[in-house]
């Protein structure tokens, strides 16, 4: 079955186009408006979304040498997200699906990550513990199959990819500033200073609004007058392993308790190498790591088309509590 997925919740505007599992193409385009505000300006992502889709779409049904008529169900994500974003996907999914009398079906972002991994072209069986880390969530999933996930903890405050930003914006990096930490923490002593992350009641919860604000005490008090290439380095390598650590401590724990042979980490932060090694180096030998490829890991069309796909095939949609971007 060729399914279309659009993706509009926050700052990529995407369309992916799927053959089962296999990706046809996966156009994303991500905005580079709101680096310079620091974080996602909302009306700004909601009219950038609405400037690119039409085009967007195009380019994939070119690169995938299809047509309109090819396409046998259309899929937009209807949240969770940045409403006016969201809405600008959702209408233009439903308006498509309408004109070409396919079926609509309204996906969730997150169900979009969590089976991100079943497009890597890798063996990934179920039960499996799902961590995903994103600029918008950071949570733990145990997956039992398709639409049969438990949400087994949240952040709290801030997501782990948050962190990541607003740290990044105290070390004067532009918006979003994963990456760039990461590639600056290389040059870094990640022993440099003991970040504290808070420690949390509920079991597989998270919390890192607190490090964020440790990070900016530590910088007013010891660098009053800017800092160095090195300092920023040493500053980034001690905050990433700082929530890394706290990502993968509460993993193993659900690994452990759940009996997995599986894991999957899923989201932007996911693609971070540190991370992934830090994983690899933790888990014992006979429980599988899955990644998605860098495309697979930030928000993507393909994702989108996945979940609806599985969504539709389980008729999961027509019961699901997401319907549209403004649920009761
Ligand atoms: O899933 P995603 O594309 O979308 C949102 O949730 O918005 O994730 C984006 C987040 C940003 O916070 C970005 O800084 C973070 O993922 N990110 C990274 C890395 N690459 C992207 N964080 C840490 N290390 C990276 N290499």
């Amino acid at each position: 079955m060729i399914v279309l997925g659009i993706e509009t919740s926050c700052d990529e505007t995407s369309v992916g186009i799927i053959d089962d599992n296999k990706i046809l193409v996966n156009e994303i385009f991500s905005q580079k408006i709101h680096s310079q505000f620091g974080g996602v300006v909302p009306e700004l992502a909601s009219r950038a979304h609405l400037q690119k889709i039409l085009l967007i779409l195009k380019d994939a049904l070119k690169n995938a040498n299809l047509t309109l008529n090819d396409i046998n169900l259309v899929c937009s994500t209807a949240g969770p997200g940045l409403i006016g974003a969201l809405i600008v996907g959702y209408c233009f999914g439903s308006g498509l699906s309408l004109a070409i009398n396919r079926h609509f079906v309204p996906v969730n972002h997150i169900d979009g990550h969590i089976y991100s991994v079943f497009l890597n072209n890798e063996e990934i069986e179920f039960p499996y513990i799902a961590l995903l880390v994103s600029g918008g969530n950071t949570a733990l999933y145990f997956i039992e199959g398709f639409y049969k996930a438990t949400l087994l903890g949240t952040t709290l405050d801030d997501a782990a990819g948050e962190a990541f930003d607003k740290v990044g914006k105290l070390l004067g990096l532009k918006y979003p500033a994963g990456a760039a930490i990461e590639s600056l923490a290389k040059n870094g002593d990640e022993n440099y200073h003991s970040f504290p992350v808070a420690v949390i009641q509920g079991k597989y919860d998270f919390s890192f609004s607190g490090i964020k604000t440790s990070v900016l005490r530590f910088i007013q008090r010891n660098f009053p007058d800017g800092m160095s290439e090195i300092d920023k380095a040493n500053i980034s390598a001690s905050f990433q392993k700082a929530v890394i650590e706290a990502l993968l401590l509460k993993t193993l724990s659900a690994v452990n308790e759940f009996k997995v042979k599986h894991v999957a980490i899923v989201g932007g932060v996911a693609s971070n190498k540190y991370l992934q090694k830090k994983f690899c180096d933790s888990i014992s030998t006979n429980i599988k790591l899955h990644v998605p490829e860098p495309s697979l890991c930030t928000d993507n069309g393909a994702m989108i088309a996945f979940a609806g796909l599985k969504s539709f095939e389980t008729n999961y949609y027509s019961k699901a509590k997401i319907t549209h971007p403004f649920p009761n």
